[in-house]
């Protein structure tokens, strides 16, 4: 009897290291099967800066995960991947029929995108950099923009547009080492900005045109869509973890009890709190327990979170350039949760924003139709909807071999509009 197909995704965040494990139901919707979350030590702003803790988290993760799915070991993962060396671009590649009249095959496709993979490989920084995706946007037959699925047409050349999404090769290779001192194979890599776009948003969003904005602990991830397909994708680093950094210096206490309050406590709004409203500061070893005004505690949340809105709305202004986004924006990442973030936004980007969470998984727990969830769980999606497609917009990881010092060497990659003739 064949195995029914089991699809994995881990996440290896700032704060946390997630993976879960899950199958398809019969109407084709994703049950997860085990799940497992650690803490991250040794990743700052979504890059491993502490190997050896990195992997431990990984390990204790995976362990939990694994000890829930039980039956046949799982041992490969797709893996989320963040971190502000990741960049995009929008690049265009063209197949030419030599003189005669093509009839678009899904072959004619296949090929397109594997010689723009093989043009933009070869573009890349002096082996520094690992190409992640090559997303399809749209084709165009004879100079005629905008054709979404050009099988079946007859055209004399075919130019394909496509999103394309690179990482530096050092931070990609880490975090597959890691995974591979834990016995995992790494499947493929899914860049964070697409992975959570695919956690949480609607088709109706991605066609009508929405942006996307991931804040997690150490980075914001940022992606926009329209007609159905991410042209914009970037990571900044910033995050959570500073909110709660902020607090700790501005009213002196350790970091551990700032997040705690920043939890129980924070609003980024503080006018909008009752001004008489108190909270506790517990005791340290340096300072006697305390009471102070809410709204002096969340004081320092609303300046940074000023300062992470004006890095969003450059970010959405690089990603939205000419016409607007009418889906507006989706929050989501463990610190979109945080009180008055999305009226904030709404009210200063002027535009409608949702806080997203990952909600139409069947069987998934509450704890976990949450928004730090988005990243792990729109992997899963990713997973399943690019296993087995030829074409390199699910780009598989390099095995280990390729990750060699020798490898690590490349040329400067440079925008791409390459014609078959030119290469020829
Ligand atoms: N209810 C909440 N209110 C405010 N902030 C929250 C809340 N829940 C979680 N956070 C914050 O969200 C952040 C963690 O988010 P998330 O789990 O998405 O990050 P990550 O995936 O580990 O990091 P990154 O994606 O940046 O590598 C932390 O800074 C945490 O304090
Ligand atoms: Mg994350």
């Amino acid at each position: 009897m064949p195995q029914e197909p089991i699809y994995a995704a881990i996440d290896i965040g700032t704060s946390k290291v997630v993976s879960v494990v899950a199958r398809l139901g019969s109407e084709g919707e994703l049950k997860p099967l085990g799940m497992g979350s650690a803490p991250s030590l040794g990743v700052g702003q979504g890059i491993v800066d502490d190997f050896n803790q990195v992997k431990d988290s990984v390990r204790d993760s995976l362990e939990e995960c694994l000890r829930y799915v039980g039956r046949n070991p799982v041992e490969e993962f797709l893996v989320v991947v963040n971190g502000d060396h990741l960049v995009s671009e929008n690049s265009t590649e063209m197949l030419g029929s030599g003189g005669d009249s093509l009839t678009v095959t899904e072959q004619h496709l296949r090929s397109l995108i594997s010689s723009a993979s093989g043009v933009l490989q070869q573009q890349l920084d002096n082996r520094s950099e690992q190409m992640l995706h090559i997303i399809p946007m749209r084709y165009r037959l004879d100079g005629v923009a905008g054709v979404r699925d050009p099988t079946g047409l007859h055209t004399n050349e075919l130019e394909l547009e496509a999103h394309v999404v690179r990482g530096m090769s050092v931070p990609l290779g880490n975090i597959a080492r890691a995974l591979q001192a834990c016995k995992i194979r790494v499947e493929g890599m899914v860049s964070h900005p697409l992975a959570s776009a695919e956690g949480v948003l609607t088709a109706d969003e991605r066609e009508m045109g929405v942006a996307i904005v991931d804040i997690g602990a150490g980075t914001i991830k940022t992606s926009a869509y329209r007609e159905g397909t991410p042209f914009y994708s970037s990571v900044v680093p910033m995050g959570g973890n500073q909110l709660t950094r902020d607090m700790a210096v501005a009213l002196r206490m350790p970091y551990q009890i700032a997040e705690e309050l920043k939890l129980n406590h924070g609003h980024v709004l503080p006018d909008d709190l009752d001004p008489y409203e108190e909270v506790l500061i517990p005791a340290t070893q340096v300072q006697p327990k305390r009471v102070v005004r809410r709204r002096e505690l969340c004081e320092p949340l609303y300046l940074r979170s000023l300062q992470m809105l004006k890095l969003i709305n450059e970010e959405l202004s690089k990603a939205a350039m000419d016409s607007p986004l009418h889906g507006g924006i989706v929050l989501t990442g463990g610190a979109a949760r945080m009180p008055g973030f999305a009226e904030m936004t709404a009210r200063g980007l002027r535009t409608q924003v949702r806080v997203g969470a990952p909600l139409w998984y069947a069987g998934l727990p509450d704890s976990m139709r949450q928004p730090e969830y988005a990243g792990v769980l729109g992997a899963l999606q990713w997973s399943v909807k690019h296993r087995n497609r030829s074409e390199p917009r699910f780009t598989r990881e390099p095995r280990e071999r390729n990750w060699s010092p020798g490898s690590l060497l490349r040329r400067p990659f440079a925008r791409v509009a390459s014609r078959q003739s030119e290469r020829d």
